[in-house]
């Protein structure tokens, strides 16, 4: 069983993706990484960002290690969301999500085109938004907790931004497959997002 999940920047995807993961026993892949590792590498190398073929070098990566936190920092974002819009990159990391995708036990992916590009086939497909407002609140929480000094308006501005990038692209966009089941958290805490989530998942495959 594939669980493909999907949503723009500061959605609560990861967040319910991961919860997914515990509660149906699967393997989480959170998509996001591979590209902020590129950016990361990126830097580290020096590179252009505005250089594809120099981004797309910058994508063959053996580890990744989730638990750095520079892997998180809103420059590696803003900078994983560029080069994220490079075909050669999207290609060069497309192995690696839709070998993890195929584990006989199956697997939940999260990300921007998962259930649209890696994963089409997905048994069930969640996408998961609130509105900009709302994910910039969160953002804005998460930052300060991180001992960030930064203000809403800024965070806003970052993921209407980011938004614009990721939907606006021409190589696999930020879409809603046809076939997701739309998740809006605007009015949930995590506890109900993550309810309504399994739920919906439940019925999906109930159906299927
Ligand atoms: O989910 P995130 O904020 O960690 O992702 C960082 C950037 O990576 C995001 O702005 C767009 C890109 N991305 C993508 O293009 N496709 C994915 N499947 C996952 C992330």
């Amino acid at each position: 069983m594939i669980i493909a999940v999907d949503g723009p920047a500061a959605s609560g995807k990861g967040t319910i993706a991961r919860a997914l993961a515990r509660h149906f026993g699967l393997p989480h892949l959170d998509t996001g990484l591979l590209y902020r590792a590129t950016a990361l590498n990126l830097l580290e190398m020096g590179g252009d960002p505005d250089s594809e073929f120099a981004a797309a070098r910058a994508a063959h990566i053996e580890q990744i290690d989730a638990d750095d936190p520079e892997l998180r920092s809103e420059a590696v974002g803003g900078v994983a969301s560029r080069i994220s819009a490079y075909p050669l990159v999207r290609a060069a990391l497309l192995e690696r999500q839709t070998r993890f995708a195929a584990q006989p036990g199956g697997a939940v992916l999260d990300g921007r085109d998962i259930g649209t590009v890696i994963a089409p086939q997905a048994e069930a497909k969640l996408f998961v938004t609130a509105r900009p407002e709302v994910r910039a609140s969160r953002r804005l929480a998460e930052l300060r907790r991180a001992g960030r000094n930064v203000h809403l308006a800024e965070v806003l501005a970052d993921i209407r931004a980011r938004d614009a990038r990721d939907t606006g692209r021409g190589a696999a966009p930020l879409r809603q497959a046809e076939d997701a089941i739309l998740l809006d958290t605007s009015d949930m805490d995590v506890e109900q997002a993550i309810a309504a989530a399994i739920a919906a998942v439940e019925a999906r495959l109930a159906s299927g």
